[in-house]
């Protein structure tokens, strides 16, 4: 059997799903791809192209493991598994660059272990064996990017009610990729994001519920930032869905253009080869915006592009969700 999970770019809405707003993903043509087969050892044995060593994880799962090993036995002791499976694992998906390889690995898990939930559970479950795996705490985003994509479309999600929005591509777009600098979210400033975050949330309520001006109430300079980041980006996401309804692509790109200079500035989550390669590409002509995508220090820009131009990285296209083959 085989299960297969994309990995995800970020259109538009960073740093914005761990207080529940808006984000604006598609599921990519990479994929992580376990075959595999269930046997009746309470046994997880799998091989990776990309690693030395098996996994090998007893069940039930007592969570922990090392290297890559740890991912499969968190998402083990998460959904409880107790039939294993013996499989190898090969993925298209660079590790390590900000398009979610460690979620499709997660999400593609899950499945190969008999997960029968819906996507939204599937994606929870993923996101907790994540925290489990990385101590990073993480949103929802990418997981249920992944679980529940459409192919042809990206999605709106509120990450509050978890409701999504299946929004059709463009026709006369592209959506190009460059991959810039690997990076890990673990030992980053991202975990100090959250909690800045938290103290904003005790100041003035709901990030995903605050109005621009009500950030005047935050004294701390730094705080205040983040909050602007984070409640501008949410207003650029709905105004993203609705360029894209409007065939607005160059709206479209000066919100993505803008929502960079908003995760540069208030946020402080780029660096300064992204925001090189970022400025390139927005020079660039044909290109209508561009900017970094995902969690940042590091990873992956995206662009959005006229479909006759000739950009440098990968024209990615819009996959469907993870699934069983
Ligand atoms: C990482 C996290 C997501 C999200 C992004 C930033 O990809 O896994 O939950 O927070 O960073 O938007």
């Amino acid at each position: 059997m085989r299960a297969v999970a994309p990995g995800r770019v970020n259109l538009i809405g960073d740093h914005t799903d761990y207080t529940g707003g808006l984000v604006f993903p598609m599921a990519i043509d990479r994929f992580t791809t376990i075959d595999f087969d269930r046997w009746h050892e309470p046994l997880i044995r799998l091989r990776s192209h990309d690693e030395p060593s098996e996994a090998i994880v007893q069940l039930p799962s007592s969570g922990e493991g090392r290297g890559w090993a740890r991912y499969i036995a968190a998402v083990a002791h998460e959904c409880a598994a107790v039939n294993g499976i013996t499989g190898e694992i090969s993925t298209t998906i660079p590790i390590g660059s900000g398009l979610s390889s460690s979620a499709a690995l997660e999400v593609a898990t899950l499945l190969a272990l008999g997960f029968t939930g819906s996507a939204s559970e599937l994606a929870q479950t993923a996101r907790r064996a994540e925290h489990r795996a990385t101590g990073v705490p993480t949103g929802i985003m990418d997981q249920l990017c992944i679980a529940s994509a459409r192919e042809g479309h990206a999605m709106l999600i509120d990450c509050e009610s978890l409701e999504l929005e299946h929004v059709a591509l463009p026709s006369d777009a592209q959506v190009i990729v460059q991959f810039i600098a690997k990076r890990t979210l673990e030992g980053s400033q991202y975990s100090q994001r959250v909690q800045q975050c938290a103290v904003a949330e005790s100041l003035v309520g709901a990030l995903r519920l605050a109005k621009p001006d009500s950030i005047a109430a935050i004294s701390d300079p730094t705080i205040r930032a983040r909050a602007r980041h984070v409640i501008t980006e949410n207003q650029r996401v709905r105004d993203f869905r609705r360029a894209l309804r409007h065939s607005d692509l160059r709206e479209a790109g000066r919100l993505m253009n803008q929502s960079h200079e908003s995760l540069a500035v208030d946020y402080e989550v780029s660096s300064s080869v992204i925001d090189e390669a970022v400025a390139k590409l927005q020079e660039t002509p044909g290109v209508f915006g561009a900017r970094m995508t995902g969690g940042g220090f590091g990873g992956c820009v995206v662009a959005l592009c006229e479909n006759s131009a000739n950009i440098e990285g990968w024209r990615v296209s819009a996959a469907r969700a993870a699934h069983l083959a």
